[in-house]
């Protein structure tokens, strides 16, 4: 049970409510929440920027990941950081210098994240393996909520998984994770499972946050 930590991301909040929203899940027991920053470039839908971290920050203690779904997120990440974030988590496919950018995150005392894609090959982060805190498995395109779980990335899970052997690195999955596929994606053994349209969706939250956990 140890692995079952669920991250919920608030892409698929009600942002008319968005306080209530967010302490009904540290109420229901998140210790994580998930904020995806898109540019509308990377990926094509645009959503929070800095100052929303920042006024939301006030609201909760939970560890807040950013997941950065933008393009050059070199020129970002300080900024994302003094919003408060904890984790910040940048996609291999949009950085053009990886250690430059891990580098940044941690000498401005955050948590350094690398995502990639359903179809990036996870060996090209071996490199990266002791350098990085976190690993953000995608298991949909990035871009939008409430997408369908990409089975093939199970493996990917599974491969990083051993790759990590023993590191100090979480790893997490993001995407399409519900009551149909959590299951599936604990048995994997990563650390952190984001979950968005499948809790904000839901009719009670906390009641569904716990289905998840306790599947
Ligand atoms: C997609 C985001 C995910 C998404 C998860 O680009 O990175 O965090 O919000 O939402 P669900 O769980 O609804 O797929
Ligand atoms: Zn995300």
């Amino acid at each position: 049970m140890s692995n079952r930590n669920i991250s919920p991301s608030i892409l698929s909040a009600d942002f008319t409510n968005i306080k209530e929203q967010i302490l009904a899940v540290e109420s229901a027991g998140a210790s994580r929440l998930h904020i995806d920053v898109m540019d509308g470039h990377f990926v094509p839908n645009l959503t929070f920027g800095p100052f929303i971290i920042k006024q939301i920050k006030a609201l909760t203690n939970m560890h807040f990941e950013t997941h950065l779904m933008i393009e050059n997120p070199h020129k970002y990440l300080e900024e994302y950081i003094q919003a408060g974030s904890d984790t910040v988590i940048f996609h291999y496919e949009a950085s053009r210098d990886i250690e430059r950018d891990i580098k940044i995150i941690k000498d401005n005392d955050a948590l350094a994240g690398l995502a990639i894609n359903p179809d990036t090959n996870p060996e090209v982060l071996e490199k990266y393996m002791d350098k990085i805190d976190y690993i953000l498995v995608m298991s949909v395109f990035p871009g939008f909520g409430g997408q369908s779980f990409i089975v093939e990335t199970l493996k990917t899970m599974e491969t990083l998984v051993k790759m990590r052997a023993g590191r100090d690195i979480l790893i997490g999955v993001d995407g399409g994770v519900n009551l149909k596929t959590i299951r599936k994606v604990y048995e994997t053994g990563i650390d952190i499972t984001i979950v968005g349209s499948g809790i904000y969706k839901a009719d009670n939250i906390s009641t569904r946050f716990n289905e998840l956990m306790n599947i």
